[in-house]
C-alpha cells in the first residue's frame, strides 16, 4: 500500500491518500490540544498508544456488529482505514457527570446516571463546535433522520461494549466522543478514534483520572496515565 499525498491534518492525526481510492492512511501525532485548540502541547508517545488502542477497540466494535472504518494496522502510528466523508457531528455519550455536563448544568462530577445520555455538537472549529439537537442537525442538513437514528443506535452499542470491557480492566467509562463517516455507498460507519483523548476513564477503585483531563487541567502524570490504561487494556484484551 503506497502512502500518497496528505489530504487532511487534524489536531491529533494526519490523513493520507493511498493508491486505492477507497482507502486512506491515518497517522497519529503526539500533539495535544484542548479548549478547541487554544491550549497546545505534546504528550510523548500518545500517538502510538492512541493508534493501537483505537484499533483494538474498533475490532471489538466490529465483533459486536458495529461497522467501523478500520482495515489494518500498518505501523506504530499508521493505520489503513476506509475512506469516509465525516458526518459533521460530534456524538457524546455520558454515563457519569463530568466536564461540560457538570459545568453546563451546575452539578458536581461523579453523578452516576440511571440511563446514559447522548448529545450532539456541530463539528465546526470556527463556531467552537456548538451543541445542537436532532432537529437542528436535520435543519442544517448535517445528516438525515435515518442516519441520525443509525448513529444513535451505534453510539449506545459502543457504550455497552466499551463500558463492559473497561470495567473488566478496572476502569470506569465516564463519557466519550465518537465521530461517524459515510462510505461512498452511503453506509454509516464508526470513524475517528477511541482513546484517552476522546474518553474519560477513571480508575474504578480510586476514581483517579487516566485520560486527557490530566492535560486539560494541568494535573501532570499525563504520559503515565495513558501508559497505565494501555497496559490494562493489553492485559485484558
Ligand atoms: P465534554 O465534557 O468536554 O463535553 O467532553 C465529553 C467527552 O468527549 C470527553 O470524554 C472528552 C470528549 N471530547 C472530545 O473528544 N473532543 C472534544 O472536542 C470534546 C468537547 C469532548
Amino acid at each position: 500500500m503506497q502512502k500518497l499525498e496528505q489530504v487532511y491534518e487534524g489536531k491529533a492525526k494526519k490523513v493520507f491518500k493511498t493508491d486505492d481510492p477507497e482507502l486512506f492512511i491515518v497517522d497519529y501525532k503526539d500533539d495535544a490540544t484542548a479548549l478547541n485548540g487554544k491550549k497546545k502541547g505534546t504528550i510523548s508517545g500518545k500517538g502510538v498508544i492512541n493508534n493501537k488502542m483505537t484499533n483494538i477497540l474498533m475490532q471489538k466494535m466490529e465483533k459486536a456488529g458495529i461497522p467501523t472504518h478500520f482495515v489494518k494496522e500498518l505501523s506504530d502510528r499508521e493505520t489503513l482505514v476506509k475512506k469516509v466523508s465525516i458526518v459533521p457531528l460530534e456524538v457524546i455519550v455520558r454515563n457519569i457527570s463530568a466536564g461540560h455536563f457538570a459545568s453546563r448544568y451546575g452539578v458536581e462530577e461523579g453523578i452516576v446516571f440511571e440511563t446514559p445520555t447522548i448529545e450532539f455538537s456541530y463539528k465546526c472549529d470556527a463556531l467552537d463546535d456548538p451543541l445542537l439537537n436532532e432537529y437542528h442537525a436535520l435543519a442544517l442538513k448535517l445528516a438525515t433522520r435515518e442516519e441520525i437514528d443509525t448513529i444513535k443506535k451505534y453510539s449506545f452499542g459502543v457504550n455497552d461494549v466499551l463500558k463492559a470491557f473497561w470495567a473488566d480492566c478496572g476502569v470506569t467509562l465516564v463519557d466519550f466522543k465518537l465521530e461517524f463517516g459515510k462510505l461512498s455507498d452511503g453506509t454509516i460507519v464508526l470513524a475517528d478514534e477511541i482513546s484517552p483523548d476522546t474518553c474519560r476513564l477513571w480508575d474504578s477503585k480510586t476514581n483517579e483520572k487516566l485520560d486527557k483531563d490530566r492535560f486539560r487541567r494541568d494535573m501532570g502524570g499525563v504520559e503515565d496515565a495513558y501508559t497505565e490504561v494501555m497496559n490494562r487494556l493489553l492485559a485484558h484484551e
